[in-house]
């Protein structure tokens, strides 16, 4: 297929300077696929200084942002800001901003909304829970998630959709390559029956949970699985495996 592939390191709320520097030497040493598109999302206070280090190669994502560009909002960042120190995405939707910050679809509709409008892209989380995998409403979950989104979405080629189960995140507990083919495969026939068959054939969707240098290469084996969504491994020299799982 013609997607780029693309592979996410989202690093929460972890680095400082020194080590920020480590991750930075081993990205700007790589080699890094020159067939995968590579985006890091450092916190947000060090956005600025990681944009700064990196290789022009790499692009700098926000993890989230608000839905205003500026006001009243203490303790808020804006795409805006996030935009004026380079990083060219935002991350939205990610399971911990849903279920440790409570945020609704709906907000997270409104921050997709206010992002594209923004001119920078966005990485959108959908991701269903262990109970609701084990009640089979997978598809009823991201289908709903995905709805809110794509109802706020005006430019679908700034869009990447992170499908992230919530079980398979942080836990050592990855999706089986043939569990991640099979949701990629149902999101992007929901995108052809409710948004358009270009959009379902371009869109990538992208794995995030667990995703590691032993595991990446068979997972990026699957027809619709275009690429990952890293968070712990992201932080490791095994990063570069990872973004080179296709090579
Ligand atoms: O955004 C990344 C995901 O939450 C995955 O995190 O690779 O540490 O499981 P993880």
């Amino acid at each position: 297929n013609e997607r780029k592939f693309f592979v996410g390191g989202n690093w929460k709320l972890n680095g400082d300077r020194q080590s920020i520097d480590g991750i930075i030497q081993f990205l700007n040493a790589g080699p890094l696929d020159e067939n995968t598109e590579v985006v890091v999302s450092p916190p947000a206070i060090y956005l600025d200084y990681v944009k700064s280090k990196l290789g022009a190669s790499v692009a700098t994502s926000a993890q989230n942002c608000y839905k205003l560009s500026k006001g009243a909002f203490t303790g808020e960042n804006s795409a805006a800001m996030a935009k004026d120190v380079g990083a060219t995405w935002v991350i939205l939707g990610h399971s911990e901003r849903r279920h440790v910050f409570g945020e609704t679809d709906e907000l997270i509709g409104e921050k997709v909304k206010h992002v594209l409008s923004e001119g920078l892209g966005v990485i959108a989380c959908i991701g269903e829970k262990l109970e609701e995998r084990e009640a089979n409403q997978t598809n009823d979950v991201v289908f709903r998630q995905t709805k809110s989104i794509a109802a706020n979405i005006s430019d679908w080629s700034r869009v990447v959709l992170a499908y992230e189960p919530v079980w398979a995140i942080g836990t050592g507990k990855t999706a089986t390559p043939d569990q991640a083919q099979q949701v990629h495969k149902d999101l992007r026939e929901w995108l052809a029956q409710n948004v358009s068959a270009e959009v379902a054939k371009a869109c990538r969707i992208i794995y995030g949970g667990s995703v590691s240098a032993g595991n990446c290469r068979e997972l990026a084996t699957k027809g619709d699985v275009d690429g990952f969504l890293v968070g712990g491994a992201s932080l490791k020299p095994d990063f570069v495996q990872i973004i080179n799982a296709r090579k």
